[in-house]
């Protein structure tokens, strides 16, 4: 059991304890119990009723929930920094890029797969994510789409099937499109919570997509969609009508698109990617225009060595209100409820009697600093289970 106090602002994501869609609280304290999950939260000065040891005073700063980053390729070898060099020099992005981290991961060993997963983690957790969602994808073998899938589960239990990231070199599209459905999905299914499909130009159509989807969907998978990233097309509105739990990039969007998405909004979530954006040059979708239009929303890393090689979700933050139009308090709630609701998960991404005591200590008076500061480290420490497992107090 331990208890938080001095928290000069307290991020709870539960309007019914505090101010606005944050549910935040000042002057607050909170406790957590031997399991590890949220037991009391409350003005400081009525701690003394709920918990009878000595707490620890975080001296006035922000506390906030832990960041749930729902979309992230950790499992891969190698990096293609000579790619983004010549993409910084005017090269377009394509998806033909993840065919060199396929070549990279068939030659690593499981140990190094696992090794950069866990790299990674740990990396993403420093910046405060203590959820984490990790797909494969990077294999596109039976064999080896089955061990990176053995490799994210090292991470985290929110593991992600993504057999269906591109055709592999000299492989027919249809016998592929079989080889996932099939065989693959047998051997990745054990240790997959979620399918996958990139639905975009280069990768799969439409009806490859929603046919992989319906036959993870059948063998117990939940379903997630990349749409819409490289150009308008029908990901969006697929994701919509199987009922995905989330349709994520979104950078290309028709009027229509945001007409389903906002539709959907209480099954599927519109998950943005902003430093997907930031390291291929793309134009910045508005979440504006989507919170607007009743569409909810997460915001995620998309950390993969290609197209986003980050995991910082502060700078996700920064970049969602600076050029995406989100409010501070907007892109918070998305970085933490909206992520775990793009999981359907209610035991993360808010500090509610009941959840997991997963937060992060800022070293600064509220979360607007996160967008306010960027690039700046201002995570003073992070808990997750209850634990302090970065920093110290
Ligand atoms: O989400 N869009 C597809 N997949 C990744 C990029 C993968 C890569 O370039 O290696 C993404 O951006
Ligand atoms: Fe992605």
């Amino acid at each position: 059991m331990f208890a938080l106090t001095g928290i000069g602002h307290l991020v709870t994501n539960d309007e019914s304890v505090g101010e606005g869609k944050l549910g935040v609280l000042h002057d607050a304290a909170l406790v957590a119990d031997d399991a590890g999950n949220i037991s009391w939260v409350g003005k400081q000065s009525e701690l003394a009723n709920h918990f009878d040891g000595k707490p620890t005073d975080v001296g006035g700063r922000a506390v906030i929930p832990g960041f749930v980053d729902s979309h992230t390729h950790l499992v891969f070898a190698g990096d293609r920094a000579l790619e983004f060099e010549s993409r910084m020099q005017g090269k377009p992005y394509a998806a033909g890029g993840i065919k060199t981290t396929m070549a990279a991961t068939r030659a690593a060993t499981d140990d190094v797969l696992a090794a950069n997963v866990a790299r990674l983690a740990s990396e993403a957790l420093a910046s405060g994510t203590t959820t984490l969602e990790v797909k494969s994808g990077y294999g596109l073998s039976v064999r080896d789409e089955a061990r990176s899938l053995v490799a994210a589960k090292t991470a985290t239990t929110e593991t992600t099937f993504l057999g269906a990231h591109v055709v592999p070199p000299d492989t027919n599209a249809d016998d592929y499109v079989a080889l996932v459905q099939g065989e693959m999905l047998d051997a990745c299914k054990g240790n997959a919570k979620w399918i996958d499909v990139f639905c975009d130009r280069g990768a799969f159509d439409v009806d490859q997509a929603r046919a992989i989807l319906q036959t993870g969907a059948a063998a117990g998978l939940g379903t997630r969609i990349h749409a819409n990233q490289l150009q308008q097309g029908g990901g969006v509105q697929l994701g919509v009508e199987l009922g995905v739990a989330s349709c994520d990039h979104c950078t290309h969007l028709s009027q229509q698109d945001i007409d389903a998405l906002s539709g959907a909004s209480a099954t599927t979530v519109a998950t943005l990617l902003p430093t997907a954006e930031l390291c291929t040059r793309s134009p910045f979708p508005s979440a504006r225009k989507l919170i607007d239009s009743g569409v909810t929303v997460a915001l995620a890393s998309d950390c993969n060595p290609g197209s986003s090689y980050t995991s910082s979700m502060p700078l996700v933050i920064a970049l969602a209100v600076i050029n995406m139009g989100m409010t501070c308090d907007e892109a918070l709630w998305s970085a933490t409820a909206g992520g775990a609701q793009a999981l359907r998960r209610s035991d993360v991404g808010n500090l509610q009697v009941g959840s997991q005591a997963d937060m992060v200590v800022l070293d600064a008076a509220s979360h607007i600093h996160l967008a306010y500061r960027p690039g700046v480290q201002q995570v003073r420490a992070v808990i997750r289970g209850g634990k302090t497992v970065v920093g110290s107090l």
